[in-house]
C-alpha cells in the first residue's frame, strides 16, 4: 500500500474546506474525476506541494465512500459545511482521530457516532457498489469474497511504477528515486514493478523526465507479460489507448522488431507518441485501427486490451460504478467479441493472440474467450499460469485473474490464445 504523504502538521480548516470543495465539485460535475482534479488545482495556486497532495487524497477518499458519507452527513444535527464533510470522512474512515481536527463541526453530535450509525446501512451504500453489481460479484465469487472485494474499493490504491528496461532496471530505479526523496520498493508480483511507500510528486522528478519509469499497476504489467513479446518480433497492440501496455511491450522487445500501436482516439494516439519519445521507444508505429487490414497474417503477437466496464479499477475510478448498467455490460461484451474477432486474422500461424480487460465480470472475460474459441477452432487457449511462470511469476491458472482483494493489484483478466 502507498501511504498518503503526511502533512508537516495537522490539517488546517483551510485545507479541509478545499478537500470538501473538491469532493463536491466531483459530485456535482459531469466530468471524469481526473479532469475535476486538474481544473480544481489550476484555480488553487495558494495550495502548495504536500497540501495539494493532501487535498486530492482526501477528496478521492471521500468519492470512494460517497454513498455512506452522504448518509452519515444526514445524521449530523446541522447541514455540514465543506470542511465538516471532510472531517466526517477523515474520522469515519479512521484516518484522523477527532482530537486532531482543527474544527468541531459536529454540532453536538459526534462525527464518529454519525458514521457508526451507518453501520447498518444497506450493502450498496456501505460498500459503495450498486446492488446489481454486488449481486454479480456474489453470484460469481460467493458472498464473503464479494464483500472483501468491494471493501477494497474504499481503500486508496498503491502507486505502482514500471521500471523502463530500455533505460534502467527496478533496483536502479528504486535507488534513483531515493536520491530524489521518493521512497519505493520492488513490487511483489510484477518483475519490473516498483511500489511507492508514500505518495509523491512523481512527474517533477528527474527520473520521470529521463523516462526511467511509467506509472502502471502490477495487474496491467502482468497482462503485457502474457504477450511474450521479444526482440525482432512483429507485435500489434490493437487497443493501445495512451500506451500503458504498448510501452511495456516495447521494453520487452528491446528496440528490435516492429511494434504497431492501433487506437481510434486521436488524443490518445498523440499522448502515446509523446510518452514513447520520453521512454526511448523508436520501433513504434502509431495509427488508427483501420490500419490493421494491411497486417493480416503478419503478427507474432496481437494484444487486444479491450474497452470494458472497468470494474477492476473501481478503487481508482469510483465514479464509474454508479453510471454502469447491466445493459452496458452486455453491450461491452458484444463489442469485445467483435474487436477480438477483428484482430484474430492478424496473427500468423504459431503466433499469439492475447485478450485482456480490466473487468472482474465473467461476461466480459471467460464468456468472451469461450465464445471466440467455439467460433475460431484454429485458436487454442494456452495456460496463462505457465506463461507467467516463465517470467518468475507464480499465479497458476488457465487465465490471468487478479484483483485488489486477493492480490492487492487492480483487477485484470488475461487469456493467451495460440494460432495453430
Ligand atoms: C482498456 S483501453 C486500453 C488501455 C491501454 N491498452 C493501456 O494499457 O493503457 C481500450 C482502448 O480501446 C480503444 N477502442 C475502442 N474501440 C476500439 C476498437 N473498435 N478497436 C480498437 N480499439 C478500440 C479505446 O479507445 C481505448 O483506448
Amino acid at each position: 500500500m502507498t501511504v498518503a504523504h503526511p502533512l508537516p502538521g495537522r490539517p488546517t480548516a483551510r485545507l479541509l474546506d478545499a478537500a470538501g470543495a473538491l469532493f463536491l465539485a466531483g459530485v456535482r460535475g459531469r466530468a471524469p474525476l481526473d479532469a475535476v482534479v486538474a481544473t480544481f488545482l489550476r484555480g488553487r495556486h495558494e495550495l502548495r506541494g504536500a497540501e495539494r497532495g493532501f487535498v486530492v487524497d482526501v477528496a478521492q477518499g471521500m468519492w470512494r465512500v460517497r454513498r455512506r458519507l452522504e448518509l452519515a452527513a444526514r445524521g449530523l444535527s446541522a447541514e455540514p459545511t465543506r470542511g465538516a464533510l471532510a472531517c466526517l470522512y477523515l474520522v469515519g474512515a479512521r484516518r484522523l482521530p477527532p482530537s486532531e481536527l482543527p474544527i468541531d463541526p459536529a454540532g453536538g453530535r459526534g462525527l464518529a457516532e454519525a458514521w457508526r450509525a451507518t453501520d447498518g446501512a444497506p450493502d450498496d451504500v456501505r460498500l459503495g457498489v450498486p446492488s446489481w453489481l454486488l449481486q454479480r460479484f456474489v453470484d460469481e465469487r460467493g458472498g464473503e469474497a464479494a464483500r472483501a472485494l468491494c471493501a477494497t474499493f474504499a481503500e486508496a490504491p498503491p502507486t505502482t511504477l514500471r521500471a523502463n528496461r530500455l533505460r534502467t532496471d527496478p533496483d536502479a530505479l528504486v535507488r534513483a528515486l531515493a536520491e530524489e526523496g521518493v521512497v519505493a520498493r520492488r513490487a511483489a508480483l510484477a518483475p519490473d514493478g516498483v511500489v511507492l511507500e508514500f505518495r509523491a510528486e512523481l512527474f517533477s522528478t528527474r527520473a520521470f523526465t529521463a523516462g526511467l519509469f511509467e506509472v502502471q499497476d502490477e495487474g496491467s504489467q502482468l497482462v503485457s507479460l502474457l504477450c511474450g513479446a521479444a526482440p525482432g518480433m512483429t507485435v500489434v497492440d490493437g487497443c493501445a489507448g495512451a500506451g500503458g501496455k504498448t510501452l511495456h511491450l516495447a521494453a520487452q522487445m528491446g528496440g528490435k522488431g516492429t511494434l504497431y500501436a492501433l487506437e481510434p482516439h486521436e488524443r490518445r494516439r498523440h499522448d502515446l507518441s509523446r510518452r514513447a519519445a520520453r521512454a526511448g521507444v523508436h520501433n513504434l508505429r502509431v495509427g488508427d485501427v483501420d490500419k490493421k487490414a494491411r497486417l493480416a497474417g503478419r503478427a507474432d503477437v496481437v494484444l487486444v486490451d479491450a474497452p470494458c466496464s472497468g470494474t477492476g479499477v473501481l478503487r481508482r475510478n469510483p465514479d464509474t460504478a454508479w453510471s454502469l448498467t447491466v445493459d452496458d455490460v452486455a453491450r461491452l461484451a458484444t463489442q469485445q467479441r467483435a474487436i477480438l474477432e477483428g484482430y484474430a486474422p492478424l496473427v500468423r500461424p504459431g503466433g499469439r493472440l492475447v485478450y485482456a480487460t480490466c473487468s472482474l465480470l465473467t461476461e466480459e472475460n471467460e464468456r468472451v474467450v469461450e465464445g471466440f474459441l467455439a467460433r475460431y477452432p484454429a485458436f487454442v487457449a494456452v495456460d496463462a499460469g505457465a506463461v507467467l511462470a516463465a517470467h518468475g511469476v507464480s499465479l497458476p491458472g488457465e487465465f490471468l485473474s487478479v484483483d485488489s482483494a486477493r492480490h492487492g493489484t487492480d483487477g485484470f483478466f488475461g487469456a493467451v490464445l495460440l494460432a495453430r
